[in-house]
């Protein structure tokens, strides 16, 4: 991130009438911790914990001296991100799977942080007294901890931290300070925390109207993203050359789209709040959208051109604010649709953007790409530096480094939400994965290897009745007649969706599920998986299976460039096999593997996936390279017949570079 030479001043506005309370969420987050993945996901996160979520203590200065226990380093600008975003992954990674040296590491920080915090209740480095935003992450931290630890004094600790830091801003804000660039711009996260404290203060009995008003002040304080962005006519239809304004971080962008849906609750105008994020997420959509569900950012908005990058930073936050928006969201319908993108961030974008080791990332990563090196002065994306394509330990910028390890965490908090008032309990993402939910007083596995594979079974023990709600993912709602497609078993009874049409609503599958305490097979459910085409006017054709984004396999080779310790090293990643290749309008799609996925789930030269298709070559001319990357079409081009080839595709998730949106050939030009 660029940090603004300029202080972006914002008002404090008259706060109108005095909050009354919060709405009750229609869905309710599970805590973090009481959803833990199974196969390959645990395979997934248990690489993150034993990769650079638990070294980074020990080699990195932005954690080892950080500024947040009185070290030198995670103080570029003022700032001191570092730490706390390594936090917000750290701590439900820690909760989620069993790994010593992490759970050794984030006690650690978390309470000497706890340790050093100031008499008047300021948490972490005081060196620039309206920096409220440097602790955001931190608390969100705090959040998650605070879910997933039993009654007992660390939970009492982190409680009474959390508020006695409110009543610092609280002093700050009513002492002329204002709510400015960051702490302004992505102040909504601060907002969400401020309402998970009161939810918990309001549940034991005690008074929460001070943490109300101090929302309320922050919210009227900060950007108002919906009237002054989104949907103002300075939203950016168009990529951004080099930094414009602090407004057009893409970050901040995926940040705030969960504005409406979070400011919702304490407005009470809950279906106004999810229109104004769904508003804000089609904007970003229309204008800069990208085939694995994020959009183009290369630090500014970048635009829809498959060959323009997106941080990693950014993927993480979008999918923070989709699982936020499905779970405020006051529909079951416009929840799936928030689920959906949720779902191709987490199987294709983040994976896109991580090593099969999770030891090194790139800073941006490209739906379109055929190199990824240590330096590349020549480079198609705008504002970023020239190590910002390379795989590394902290390539172009340090935050992504820091950031990432929220992802497949709060993804997996995420694969569950319950709803105690209809007893549901909702299966939002299909991921292996064991939950314990309150309503039913259930335990429930969902066993698959999902999107690996094309079967489900939710193995359930449960003391009292409960509706269990199943989404279909996208790709299966959008079948004709699915009910026919679909095959599934109640207690080994199979139903027959198009005779029962109760068993589905709104793309949703309903399960009453009778008391029993047997651990038994309650539901299974079989499902198509066939690879299948989209095409869109500007980004040419994309081919998938099921939710996952297929990508051109280019028998990447890696050369390390750098080495830091550990596993930590920078690569360089280049091609060996041609790219320039155009996809005909029946390209011949077979699957030919299909396996149960590895102790990398997604490593490039054991992908549990593999398609082949019929491409057809295309000559330099007819797709030129463009600063080292592919460019736009040469639609004057007189294609000689093409050659046909036999390429494999893998999914998005198992490469580092790749060709994922393909020129469309008519039927003229094959
Ligand atoms: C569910 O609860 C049981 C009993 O308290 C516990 O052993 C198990 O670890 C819990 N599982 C999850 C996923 O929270
Ligand atoms: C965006 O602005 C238009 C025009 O003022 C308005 O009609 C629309 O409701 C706004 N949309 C949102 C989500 O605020
Ligand atoms: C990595 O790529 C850069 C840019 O092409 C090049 O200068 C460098 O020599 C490469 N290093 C190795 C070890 O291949
Ligand atoms: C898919 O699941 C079925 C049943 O659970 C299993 O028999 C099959 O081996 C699995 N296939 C793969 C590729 O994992
Ligand atoms: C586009 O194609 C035309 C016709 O083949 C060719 O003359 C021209 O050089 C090409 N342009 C580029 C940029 O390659």
């Amino acid at each position: 991130m660029a940090w603004p030479s300029f202080c972006l001043l914002l008002g404090l506005a008259s706060t109108g009438e005095s909050a009354t309370g919060l709405a009750s969420p229609r869905w309710r987050r599970i805590p973090t911790g009481s959803v833990r993945p199974g196969g390959w996901l645990k395979a997934q996160l248990e690489l993150q914990a034993s990769a650079l979520t638990s070294h980074l203590p020990f080699f990195w200065d932005n954690i080892k001296e950080t500024s947040w226990l009185g070290g030198n380093y995670d103080s570029t600008a003022n700032i001191h991100q570092n730490t706390p975003y390594w936090l917000n992954g750290a701590v439900p990674l820690h909760l989620q799977v069993d790994n010593p040296v992490l759970a050794a590491v984030v006690e650690d920080y978390v309470f000497r942080i706890l340790d050093r915090q100031a008499a008047d209740g300021w948490l972490g480095p005081d060196t620039d007294r309206s920096d409220f935003y440097s602790r955001y992450p931190f608390l969100l931290a705090m959040v998650q901890y605070h879910e997933g630890l039993p009654d007992g004094e660390k939970r009492e600790r982190i409680l009474q931290a959390v508020l006695r830091f409110f009543a610092a801003v609280r002093e700050r804000i009513d002492s002329g300070l204002l709510v400015t660039i960051y702490s302004s711009l992505r102040a909504p996260e601060f907002i969400f925390v401020i309402h998970y404290f009161v939810d918990f203060l309001t549940a034991s009995g005690r008074d929460a109207q001070d943490f109300l008003d101090l929302a309320e002040k922050v919210y009227y304080g900060s950007f108002d993203w919906n009237s002054m962005w989104f949907n103002s006519s300075f939203f950016p239809r168009t990529p951004l050359p080099k930094f414009v304004s602090s407004e057009s971080n893409g970050v901040s962008n995926a940040q705030a789209v969960k504005r409406g849906v979070v400011w919702g609750r304490q407005s009470g105008g809950t279906a106004a709040g999810f229109a104004e994020s769904w508003f804000a997420w089609e904007q970003l959509q229309r204008f800069h959208g990208q085939v694995h569900g994020g959009f183009g950012t290369d630090e500014q908005l970048a635009g829809r051109m498959p060959s323009r990058g997106m941080e990693l930073c950014a993927v993480v936050e979008s999918m923070w604010s989709m699982a936020l928006a499905a779970q405020l969201a006051p529909t079951d319908g416009q929840a799936a649709e928030a689920l959906d993108f949720l779902e191709s961030l987490a199987f294709n974008a983040l994976p896109g953007s991580l090593s099969d080791d999770l030891w090194s990332h790139p800073y941006l990563q490209f739906v379109n790409s055929y190199l990824a090196v240590s330096n590349q002065p020549q480079h198609i994306w705008a504002s970023d530096g020239p190590q910002a394509a390379m795989y590394g330990l902290s390539p172009n910028f340090e935050c992504c480094t820091a950031n990432f390890h929220q992802g497949y965490p709060k993804f997996t908090s995420s694969l569950f939400f319950e709803d105690p008032v209809e007893e549901q309990l909702i299966s939002a993402v299909w991921a292996p994965s064991v939950v314990n939910a309150s309503v039913g007083q259930a335990r429930v596995e969902l066993r698959t290897s999902y999107p690996f594979n094309t079967s489900l079974e939710y193995w359930i023990q449960n003391l009292k009745p409960f509706l269990l709600k199943v989404r279909l993912p996208k790709f299966l709602r959008s079948l004709a007649n699915f009910e026919q497609s679909l095959h599934c078993w109640l207690e080994g009874r199979p139903v027959h969706l198009l005779k029962e049409p109760q068993f589905v609503k709104d793309g949703f599958l309903l399960f009453h599920i009778s008391a029993s305490e047997s651990n038994r097979l309650a539901v299974r459910i079989e499902f198509p998986m066939a690879p299948r085409l989209e095409r869109s006017a500007d980004q040419g054709v994309s081919a998938f299976l099921g939710p996952l984004l297929l990508a051109l396999d280019l028998a990447e080779q890696h050369r390390s460039v750098h080495y830091y310790g550990f596993a930590s090293s920078d690569w360089n990643i280049t091609a060996s096999l041609p790219w320039r290749l155009g996809m005909p309008s029946d390209p011949k799609l077979t699957v030919t593997k299909m396996a149960k996925p590895g102790e990398k789930p997604m490593s490039n030269r054991d992908c549990p996936v593999r398609v082949e298709a019929s491409l057809k070559e295309l000559a330099e001319e007819d797709w030129p390279e463009e600063h080292g990357a592919p460019g736009r079409l040469n639609r004057s081009f007189h294609p000689k017949p093409p050659k046909a080839v036999r390429r494999s595709l893998l999914p998005y998730g198992c490469s580092s570079i790749r060709i994922a949106a393909f020129p469309a050939l008519s039927l003229s030009e094959e």
